[in-house]
């Protein structure tokens, strides 16, 4: 009877003292003054050496039953103010899913480097390999090796660069062939494919300072004009459009003999005659031709063994045509409307 109302004694204090405590430290304290050193319950096992045997097992279930009790009341209380911690901290976190969100730009990819790829995709179908140059070149290499001595008069007709006397920007990417030609130690058959940009002091809504093209070189055995022709109008057809027709009006430059100059049926109009094309209904796109026996010589390769055909394109003009871009500055000067619009409209 007495343990009873012991245990009811404690129990309702615990309850009571459940009722006022609010954080964790507060429950800390409260469980050592009921299970610490000094507290109720060890307080009250400390008796158990007075009583007398027989009656100890009974007490110390007792005492067991009311431990677990408090406890499992402590514990209770200490889930409750977890939650309710974490209720308040959430509360407090609250995230504002009505803010709108931060927009990310998104890139595209370049007109210009779409053309690149197109090309480079086309031409290593076929075997070629796609090299690249430096933009600064000697003049040695985009000149003299090409057949251009000093003093040669179609050296004006590329309006140059010149960093120094015998540095400059490269007016075209034909000094890739002589670069090639050189580093084939072996001088054997090659294929090479070179795309970059080019430099000519020119500046209007057809021309720019800086432009890109494509240069092509084949050297081998037997290479003729005939796979010249067959080359640039599959190279024409592919890029654009199976109907377009492709013509060859005969040229001069020093690098190539025969020289040949390369129309392909006007873009706008598809050959009626339009302003485009200065109702001609063709339109000139690259110079083309077979490479010069001097130029062969020139990086090592036996003109009596080896033949080839070279070809240089300014790409500009067939990213003009494709997107509709009607001046060349634009595709260079990185305003970022112009470049929006290729997102839209010819997403892949
Ligand atoms: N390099 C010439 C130009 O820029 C084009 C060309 C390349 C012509 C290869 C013949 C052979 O005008």
């Amino acid at each position: 009877m007495e343990k009873d109302i012991q245990r009811k004694d404690i129990i309702e204090k615990l309850d009571s003292d459940l009722t006022v405590i609010k954080t964790k430290n507060d429950l800390a304290s409260l469980k050592a003054l009921y299970l610490g050193k000094t507290g109720v319950i060890t307080n009250l096992s400390s008796k158990m050496k007075e009583l007398d045997p027989s009656d100890r097992k009974e007490y110390g279930k007792f005492l067991n039953e009311l431990k677990m009790e408090v406890l499992e009341k402590l514990e209770t209380a200490s889930k409750e103010i977890e939650s309710r911690e974490l209720e308040e901290k959430l509360n407090k976190e609250k995230i504002d899913i009505t803010l709108p969100g931060r927009k990310h730009l998104k890139g595209s990819i370049h007109p210009m480097t779409r053309i690149i790829e197109e090309l480079e995709d086309l031409f290593v179908s076929m075997g070629y390999d796609v090299i690249s140059g430096p933009e600064v070149e000697t003049d040695m290499n985009c000149f003299t090796k090409l057949n251009l001595p000093v003093g040669h008069p179609a050296r004006d007709s590329q309006d140059t660069f010149y960093i120094d006397n015998d540095y400059l920007l490269r007016s075209h990417t034909s000094p890739a062939q002589v670069r090639t030609m050189e580093a084939n130690t072996l001088k054997e058959p090659l294929r090479i494919v070179c795309p970059g940009k080019v430099y000519r002091r020119d500046d209007d809504a057809t021309h720019s300072h800086q432009f890109m093209q494509f240069e092509g070189l084949v050297v081998g055995e037997n290479i003729s004009l005939a796979d010249l022709k067959g080359t640039l109008e599959l190279f024409a057809k592919k890029l654009l459009g199976e109907k377009t027709n492709v013509r060859f009006r005969p040229s001069y430059f020093p690098f190539t003999e025969p020289s040949c100059e390369v129309d392909v049926t006007c873009f706008k109009c598809g050959g009626k005659g339009c302003s485009l094309c200065k109702q001609t209904g063709w339109i000139e796109v690259l110079g083309a031709g077979v490479v010069h026996p001097n130029v062969l010589r020139m990086s090592g390769y036996d003109p009596e063994k080896y033949t080839g055909f070279a070809f240089g394109p300014g790409i500009d003009r067939f990213a003009m045509f494709k997107y509709g871009i009607t001046d060349i500055r634009q595709i260079y000067t990185n305003d970022i409307r112009f470049l929006e619009q290729f997102d839209r409209k010819d997403v892949e």
